[in-house]
């Protein structure tokens, strides 16, 4: 019996120390299949039960529950230690210093071409225009013929253009969706759209002229359009674009596809009107082409010009930013230098 005990206590003493001694979770893990399993040397110890007296037993089974609640306890704390200080250092090597300086995050800036293209659309949207899209690539027959300019048209002299072949072509403006959106409404729905894109000409680049620029298109189609709706809605749009103060002027002019036609100009807002350097002491800059859409044209397109009217329009986007914003030369919208665009974005 003695020997019995002895052999627990030496079990528990044994276990206790290989605890301690641990070097981590996986071997505690070893210890504690050694020890508290089922099938322990403890839980065998228990079969010598049977050779022990009454008085015996209650003190050889204590001292088994004993041992076992000892080790299981020991066990326990140091786990959780264990788990404590892997925890602890893993938070210590992870650990992140919010003393750094971060990176810097460059965001992009809007080219301001772009940035008028999208401040025209929303003016034009509230007034109810749909915005539609043209294609680069046209024939002579929608960017000439059907917007009153035959093949032997004098006015083909000053739009000479990039082409395909003898047919196709890079529009040299977008009045070609002027004819497009016609059709597409088969002479009889009303139309009021914007188009915005790009156009191009066989133009010796300078400060004001580039081989590639934009232009917003706009055209109204319905019964009894007249020039005086024209004269408002751009009003409105050079008010809503260039600022409440601003007035408009039309000056009669000449497009094959439009009569009467227009040149719109808008008062200076350098000088209010008064006449500058940037008006040329004229008080007045010119913005847009407009006009009465022409009968031919119409009548082209589908649409009967004793019932249906309409009036058009042609805007630079390079223009109306270059006055709007202030920009000397129309080549730093496609050069790509970095700081113009930042420079810009500041406004
Ligand atoms: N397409 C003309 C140009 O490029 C601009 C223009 C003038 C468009 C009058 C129009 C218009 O729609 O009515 O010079």
């Amino acid at each position: 019996m003695a020997s019995a005990i002895e052999r627990v206590l030496e079990i528990r003493e044994k276990a206790l120390k290989e605890i301690e001694e641990a070097k981590n979770l996986e071997g505690l893990a070893v210890i504690k299949n050694i020890y508290l399993a089922k099938k322990s040397e403890l839980t065998s110890l228990m079969g010598l039960m049977r050779e022990l007296s009454q008085e015996e037993k209650g003190a050889f089974g204590k001292a088994i529950n004993d041992a076992k609640q000892a080790i299981q306890d020991r066990w326990a704390k140091k786990a959780q230690e264990m788990e404590a200080k892997k925890l602890q250092e893993q938070l210590e090597k992870e650990a992140i210093d919010i003393t750094l300086p971060g990176k810097e995050m460059k965001a992009g800036h809007i080219n301001p071409y772009y940035i008028v293209i999208d401040e025209v659309s929303d003016i034009f949207a509230s007034m109810g225009f749909e915005i539609v899209e043209g294609r680069d690539v046209e024939t002579d027959h929608y960017n000439f013929e059907l917007l009153n300019v035959p093949k032997d048209h004098p006015a083909r002299d000053m739009q000479d253009t990039f082409y395909i072949n003898e047919n196709q072509l890079m529009r040299t403006q977008t009045s070609a969706a002027q004819a497009h959106t016609m059709i597409k409404n088969e002479g009889k729905k009303p139309i009021k759209m914007i188009c915005p894109g790009k156009c191009y000409r066989r133009d010796d680049d300078d400060m004001t002229h580039s081989h590639e620029f934009g232009q917003i298109e706009g055209l109204v189609v319905d019964k009894n359009v007249s020039l005086a709706d024209l004269k408002g809605t751009l009003e409105m749009f050079v008010k809503k674009m260039f600022g409440e103060k601003r007035e408009i002027r039309l000056r009669s002019s000449y497009f094959p596809f439009t009569e009467p036609s227009v040149e719109v100009d808008v008062s200076c807002a350098k000088c209010d009107g008064k006449g500058c350097a940037m008006c040329k002491g004229t008080g007045w800059i010119e913005i847009l082409g407009a006009g009465e859409v022409h009968p031919n044209v119409l009548r082209m397109c589908g649409y009967d010009p004793e019932v249906y009217s309409g009036f058009a329009f042609g805007v630079g986007i390079e223009r109306v930013a270059m006055l709007r914003y202030g920009v000397d030369d129309i080549r730093r919208f496609y050069q790509n230098d970095i700081r113009f665009i930042k420079d810009f974005n500041k406004n």
